[in-house]
């Protein structure tokens, strides 16, 4: 299965909205499709978020036919740069693709369409790369017989690849170390109950449902060793935005003494922020917390608010599992460490 796929210059996207129920791919055939279903959340997920718009972008360059195709391509970055705000790797992939049309002024506009492909498909290939090695490294420090909770999607679905946490999940399954996963519904949009639930089921892998208020009753019951997120944006200083709920759970982790980890590539860290207050939660309509499936499930004139994220600070985070390795606290010193040595 993949989620996305790039064939005779048209991007198919399959369609997460449906999932479980259906395996339905929208065609794209125009990049303001693929800005639809990234703001729609058809296509979600931080890694998976920015090779859509990668391979968008292409798409978009591919089918002008107008006279100035650098400034046209930069106006259709912006269109996707405010498809949704909050995971760094759309932006980290829009940058790449900006780059294609700075550094090579001097091309054609058929050379240039065929450069942004190469991009689009090279970040995809990138991003898979990422997730094997993040797997990798993530397996060696689970313990044996683990018994691990995650929160939202963050499989195949979510990145291209193995995934992140659940990647790492996955393999610790294959690699007979893990006992049991807790997973948590993840309203409003249940991408745990919908998406986790389907990419656990397809695995075999034992697994229990769990509504998002459930966390401290199981930690109570010390139903769980230790807890693995991903990350749609990590700061200087290690503060990791991720799914609303996340930073509840890290809490309730600090205080049960179970260790927190986040999974996540290099592309999902943001080098000119340092404090997890700047960066910017994505407000959704709140009409996605008013409702369940498809009805009010409030009497008339209730509010609510729909941020889309949290942001959990570096102190309740035992360790980032990252395409380079592990990173421990202090976060920040150690952050800065590898961004050196690998001249980021
Ligand atoms: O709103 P979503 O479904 O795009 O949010 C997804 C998450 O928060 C994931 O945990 C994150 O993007 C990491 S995916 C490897």
């Amino acid at each position: 299965m993949n989620p996305i796929e790039w064939k005779n210059n048209v991007l198919y996207i399959l369609d997460q909205t449906k999932l479980p129920w259906k395996e339905d791919y929208i065609l794209c055939f125009k990049y303001q499709q693929v800005i639809d279903a990234i703001k729609k959340m058809k296509v979600r997920g931080a890694p998976i978020i920015g090779v859509a718009a990668a391979y968008g972008i292409a798409l978009a360059a591919i089918k002008y036919t107008g006279s100035n195709l650098a400034e046209y391509v930069h106006e259709v970055m912006s269109e996707f740069a405010i498809s949704r705000p909050t995971a760094v790797n759309l932006f980290f992939a829009i940058k790449r693709m900006a780059n294609v049309i700075n550094s090579n002024k001097n091309l054609s506009p058929t050379e240039l369409k065929i450069l942004l492909l190469e991009e689009a498909r090279k970040i995809e290939n990138e991003e898979r790369e990422k997730t094997q090695a993040i797997v990798t490294y993530g397996v060696e420090i689970l313990p044996h017989n683990v018994r691990v909770l995650t929160h939202c999607n963050t499989g195949s679905l979510a990145t291209i690849g193995l995934g992140t946490a659940l990647g790492v999940i996955k393999e610790a399954w294959n690699k007979g170390k893990l006992s049991h996963v807790y997973f948590t519904e993840t309203r409003p949009l249940l991408q745990g109950a919908r998406l986790t639930g389907w990419e656990l089921a397809q695995e075999r892998i034992p697994s229990t449902l769990i509504t998002d208020n459930m966390v401290g009753y199981i930690f109570s019951k010390k139903l769980v060793d230790m807890v693995i997120v991903g990350a749609d944006r990590i700061t200087i200083r290690g503060d990791v935005a991720n799914k609303i709920g996340t930073y509840s759970i890290a809490v309730l982790a600090y205080h049960h003494k179970i260790p927190f980890y986040v999974a996540a590539p290099l592309s999902s860290f943001d080098f000119n922020i340092e404090n997890g207050e700047d960066i910017p939660i994505e407000e959704r309509d709140q009409d996605e917390v008013l409702t369940f499936s498809g009805k009010k499930i409030t009497a008339e004139g209730i509010s609510a608010i729909n941020p889309a994220f949290d942001v959990t600070p570096a102190e309740f985070i035992s360790g980032i599992i990252t395409d380079k390795g592990v990173i421990y606290p202090p976060l920040k010193d150690n952050i800065i460490k590898l961004k050196e040595e690998i001249k980021l």
